[in-house]
């Protein structure tokens, strides 16, 4: 007898199939599929796998009236409708195994906007020379972590080996902090005092533009933003308008507002700007876990086992 029904919108291989054999899965690419088509895959099912390119809003939810469990292949779930997945007591999980790889690029990208990497990289590569180009040292500059969750931390313990002075704030007080990192008593308050300022929350009603024209006259017109969390954390209209006008000194940004960015985008051809295409968790060793955590998450919730990765939906 065929086990609960799934429906994957993530193409799977071994051994995953192999792990979810015990159900009855079907592979559906939602990019593609008509509406009437997603309506008859989801019908029946039990679980749904998808990753963040996949919106599971309301109206998905809708569709699959004897959902029980939406696993997702990233750690953010902005693109689940949580407050509509929690009334019908569906169990939402996600796979936040990937805070070194997100904490290597951020520290990546705050390496390349202090010594102008892609200005430097840019100059060679169309014949020029400049061995004057000159940056800023880390050592003894003070990083900003805004949001000292699992990612922070990871950033936290590298930016104190390169010497900085690393501070953070998180609206939630009680957080532990790793030693040598200091708590600012309000986001105004390390926002005025940073050189660098790097976000790492959640993409949220409360967190949408965090950075907005308010937030970057406090900063030093020296300061650089790095963003690997979400493009929204950030007002995008306001980054332009203040790198454009020089209140602040560059940016690194693996996100954005909108992915990719419209042809003609300011920010793309500005030279203290550096934009990456979302790669966060794009190393093999990652991605990977990621899948396996996902696969791992759907198949404990069908069984019926507590998952460890389930969100703590109210
Ligand atoms: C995540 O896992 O949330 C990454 O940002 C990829 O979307």
């Amino acid at each position: 007898m065929p086990g609960a029904p799934l429906v994957s919108a993530v193409a799977l291989g071994s051994p995953h199939v192999e792990q979810l054999g015990e159900f009855e899965l079907r592979v559906v690419d939602f990019a593609t599929a008509s509406r009437a088509e997603l309506a008859a895959a989801l019908h029946d099912a039990e679980g749904l796998l998808i990753n963040s390119h996949v919106p599971a809003d309301a109206s998905i939810i809708e569709l699959a009236p004897r959902l029980r469990a939406l696993s997702t292949v990233s750690v953010g779930f902005d693109h689940i409708d949580v407050a509509a997945a929690s009334r019908r007591s569906i169990t939402v999980c996600h796979t936040p195994v990937l805070s070194d790889a997100v904490a290597d690029l951020t520290l990546g990208l705050i390496l390349m906007s202090a010594r102008r990497l892609n200005e430097a990289i840019t100059i060679v590569a169309s014949g020029g020379w400049d061995d004057a180009l000159l940056g800023v040292d880390l050592r003894a500059k003070t990083l900003l972590l805004v949001g000292l969750g699992r990612i922070g931390q990871e950033v936290a313990q590298r930016a104190l080996g390169f010497k900085m002075h690393v501070c953070g704030y998180d609206a939630r007080p009680d957080l532990p902090l790793i030693a040598g990192v200091e708590r600012v008593p309000t986001l105004a308050d390390g926002l005025a005092r940073a050189d660098f300022v790097s976000l790492h929350v959640d993409l949220n009603p409360s967190t949408r533009h965090l950075l907005d024209d308010a937030a970057f006259a406090l900063m030093k017109p020296g300061a650089f933003v790095i963003n690997t969390s979400r493009g929204g954390v950030i007002d995008q209209a306001a980054l332009t308008r203040a790198l454009g006008e020089g209140r602040i000194a560059g940016a690194g940004l693996d996100v954005l507002e909108t992915e990719p960015p419209a042809a003609g985008d300011a920010l793309l051809t500005m030279p203290n700007v550096i934009l990456l295409p979302h790669i966060g968790s794009a190393t093999v060793e990652t991605r990977r876990a990621m899948l396996d955590c996902a696969v791992d998450n759907l198949a404990t919730c069908m069984r019926g086992e507590v998952c460890r990765y389930a969100l703590a939906l109210s």
